[in-house]
């Protein structure tokens, strides 16, 4: 029963930013519940590493290049899966770049640029997939959003953070116009998740993994594979009655009041006061 409810034998699944982190996590996931994948990322060899994997594990793979950011390319990328598949039945809208520059010198043609990834890219995947899925009566997209989707990071994040709130508006009328037809549209929004591009800010302000720590009282980064199971159960017939939403995966962040302690915080002060008794 169990096994029957998660499998996505038969389908097939469209996933952006597939050569690393929560896409590569997501495609990977799907492969193993049985969906064959197309995967999208610019890093092409990436993208062929990925591809190696789902087919060992007997899944079909087709890897595309696609620049997300760019609808006619979207569009092409969705007339070679019709070719190959003639059926789209996930699309998982992941990959996305930010730009870190504060409100006062931000460039606008930097938020012309975030905002044609983030906004006009993933809408171009959601609109060829879901013409697709409307055609068939059935399908299910997981937009990521970010917790910059509904609260602000400070740092620099103004264009991101403009761009992963539409995101997540997107994701509830594109749920509100299709989900009669059959067509189901989330949104996951992650708290920090470990990447290279972290790593880096991490290593160059060595204060910054305390806070993001501060902030997430499961006490620990996310890892790309936290979407491993979000990515099947809304793929899968599982999730039936699932659609607008916005799923935080973040560790309680968002539960948790930005004065709030994490308990991983509370007990570190109680052993330092132990330990220190006079
Ligand atoms: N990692 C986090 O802490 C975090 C938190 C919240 C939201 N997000 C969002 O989740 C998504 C994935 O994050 P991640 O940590 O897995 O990222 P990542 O940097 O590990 O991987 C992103 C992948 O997308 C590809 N890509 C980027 N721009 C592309 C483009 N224009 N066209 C085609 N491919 C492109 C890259 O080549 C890369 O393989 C991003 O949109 C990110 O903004 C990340």
């Amino acid at each position: 029963m169990t096994t029957k409810l998660f499998d996505l034998t038969g389908k097939v699944a469209v996933v952006s930013g597939a050569a690393q982190g929560m896409g590569q996590a997501t495609a990977l996931a799907l492969a193993e519940g049985g969906a064959d994948l197309v995967l999208v990322d610019r890093n092409l060899a990436g993208a062929e590493a990925t591809a190696s994997t789902v087919r060992a594990l007997a899944r079909k793979a087709l890897v595309a290049s696609t620049n997300v950011s760019d609808p006619a390319a979207i569009a092409e990328l969705f007339r070679q899966v019709d070719a190959e598949f003639g059926r789209v039945d996930f699309l998982g809208n992941i990959a996305g770049d930010g730009h870190l520059a504060q409100p006062e010198d931000l460039a606008i043609a930097d938020l012309h640029r975030v905002l044609q990834n983030l906004v006009v890219g993933r809408f171009a995947m959601c609109q060829e997939a879901g013409r697709r899925m409307l055609a068939q009566g059935s399908g299910s997209i997981m937009n990521i959003g970010s917790l910059a989707s509904s609260t602000a990071l400070g740092r620099g994040h103004i264009a991101y953070s403009m761009a992963m709130g539409a995101v997540i508006q997107m994701t509830r009328e594109l749920s509100t116009e299709w989900s009669h037809r059959g067509v189901r549209v989330n949104c996951v929004t992650p708290a920090q998740v470990t990447n290279p591009s972290l790593a880096a800010r991490m290593q160059e302000d060595p204060t910054l993994e305390g806070r993001f720590l501060r902030g997430i009282p499961a006490g620990r980064l996310g890892r790309p594979a936290d979407i491993m199971g979000l990515a099947v159960l809304l793929a899968s017939d599982a999730s039936a009655w699932i659609t607008g939403a916005i799923i935080p995966m973040d560790g309680g962040n968002m539960a948790m009041n930005a004065g709030g302690t994490p308990g991983h915080e509370q007990h570190r002060v109680q052993t330092f006061r132990q330990e220190h008794k006079p």
